[in-house]
């Protein structure tokens, strides 16, 4: 171990969870991973110093000043033009920003971030962005752009840089400050005095901090790229995510077309924005309607179907709960979820049996969202156990119906945030039944035009109504997307 001045400059940093210790052990203390610690040099130079001194324009040093005489952002906003994008940024990057995006492998992110350079070089210029692509040669760039039908326009001029070497990288951007700064991964980034491999913490993080050093003095708009393990987290995994100012994932299936867009963390917008896109020939595309694409599109009912008025920050997005139960073969039965949490799957189980009398205690069940979607919200919980009970009972549950709301575990029905906008946005699509938790304050019903109400108390009502006949199913063939609103329905809390 090398030491300078009696301090040791070198750590054993967890490539887990990023804690790190002065030894070197088999196991990490704070997460508990195996042989997971590397030794990382660590800088002697206190990091509040570097970054205040680095901080850029603002002269007053640090003395402190009133919050009504600190100045506005001199530099607007860049709009990158794709809305979906912008949206989820909060209005454009923010010159000086660190933006992590991160995704699995394969999902779409340097399509992403081409598309959204070609953006800002239609705006500002072919120069005022540089893409450093540590994975994919320049030729490979090239051939996306291509595919993107990017290289008849500004985007043609844009300037890529195969490298790795952050100082590097650095030192090119310093020469032509870019406005926009890609880099195609961190997890390939490296700085030279940090002896780690590419990817691991001690890395990711240096080359993070080395280029906040660098965008928030140039107002250098600084996007990473972050692969994500599988576990879910972020290479350099929470210690990346304090360092940047906004954290955007893109998910979706890999082999379906549907890419979402969210941001975890945004210092300078609402976290609750999602962007939709859906992944064509010729990149990422936006949706003229996004509330319906996770509405898988059937011949006619589906036993094992149901769809669920979700709510994404502002957005409501209507999502089919698709649920596959089969006699087991004896033995533990099989449980897979995807998309949803296993717990409350297993939860919801418990609850059917006892609270509704469906058993499937011996049932393989299979639980899956239409479209890769993955959704952690408690109003799932309704659409899960009927689409169980549907399954069971191989019986679609009426068409045109969607369903929201919590289970407790006596059986009971609890009601979400926003009720009114997601059955808005349901009868808007052409569903003309909602069954939800009945309000229990005593209130004005919930009212939406042209959806039939039935509000109920708990999970065995809400069995019961979901499989009864009504008006419309007689009257309608196929699923209710795209098809005419049923006929008028009376709007109000029906009992049942
Ligand atoms: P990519 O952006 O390379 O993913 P990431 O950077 O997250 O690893 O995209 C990879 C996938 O996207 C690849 O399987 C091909 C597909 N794709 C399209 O379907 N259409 C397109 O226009 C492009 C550029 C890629
Ligand atoms: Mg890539």
């Amino acid at each position: 171990m090398t030491r300078t001045s009696g301090r040791p400059q070198t750590r054993y940093v967890c490539q887990s969870c990023g804690e790190s210790f002065l030894r070197w052990e088999g196991q990490c203390r704070a997460c508990s991973a195996w042989n997971s610690l590397v030794e990382t040099q660590v800088s002697t130079t206190p990091r509040t110093v570097r970054s205040a001194a680095t901080r850029g324009p603002i002269t007053a040093g640090t003395m402190p000043v009133a919050l009504a005489d600190v100045g506005q952002p001199d530099q607007p906003r860049l709009a990158i033009g794709i809305a979906e994008l912008d949206r989820v940024l909060g209005g454009g990057l923010v010159p000086g920003s660190l933006v992590l995006v991160g995704g699995e492998p394969g999902i779409g992110k340097s399509t992403l971030l081409l598309q959204a350079a070609a953006g800002i070089a239609a705006r500002s210029g072919p120069l005022s962005v540089l893409y450093a692509t540590g994975e994919e040669s320049v030729a490979q760039v090239r051939l996306r752009a291509e595919r993107l039908g990017l290289l008849d326009g500004p985007a043609a001029g844009i300037r890529i840089l195969a490298e790795s070497a952050v100082d590097r990288i650095a030192e090119i951007a310093l020469a032509e400050p870019p406005a926009l700064l890609v880099i195609d991964s961190v997890q390939t980034a490296t700085i030279d005095d940090l002896d780690g491999p590419a990817g691991s913490v001690g890395q990711v993080r240096g080359a993070a901090l080395r280029l906040m050093e660098l965008a928030k003095p140039e107002g250098i708009a600084v996007v990473l790229v972050g692969h994500v393990t599988k576990d879910g987290s972020i290479a350099g995994p929470k210690t990346l995510e304090h360092l940047v100012d906004a954290v955007l994932t893109l998910e979706g299936e890999r082999y379906a077309a549907i890419r979402l867009l969210r941001a975890s963390k945004n210092r300078f917008g609402s976290t609750e924005e999602v962007g939709v896109f859906e992944m064509g020939e010729r990149g990422l595309a936006e949706l003229a309607d996004p509330a319906r694409a996770f509405l898988a599109e059937h011949d006619g009912p589906a036993p094992g179907s149901v769809i669920a008025p979700t709510l994404e920050g502002s957005r409501p997005l209507l999502v089919e709960v698709q649920a596959l139960v089969a006699p087991g073969p004896g033995g533990t039965p099989r449980r897979t979820a995807s998309g949803v949490d296993a717990n409350r799957v297993a939860l919801l189980v418990a609850v059917l049996a006892r609270r509704a009398g469906i058993g499937l205690a011996s049932h393989d069940i299979y639980v899956n969202l239409a479209g890769g979607l993955s959704v952690d919200e408690p109003g799932l919980d309704l659409p899960l156990a009927l689409a169980l009970a549907s399954s069971l009972r191989d019986r679609p549950i009426r068409p045109g119906t969607v369903a929201i709301g919590e289970v407790g575990l006596l059986g009971e029905l609890r009601s979400v945030a926003g009720v009114e906008r997601r059955l808005r946005e349901a009868a808007r699509l052409g569903f003309d039944r909602a069954i939800v938790p009945r309000p229990v304050r005593s209130g004005p019903p919930i009212a939406v035009a042209g959806l039939e109400i039935l509000a109920v108390g708990s999970l065995r009502e809400a069995i019961e109504v979901a499989f009864s006949a009504g008006p419309a199913a007689t009257s309608r063939g196929g699923g209710p997307a795209g098809s005419e609103r049923g006929q008028s329905v009376a709007a109000g809390s029906a009992r049942c």
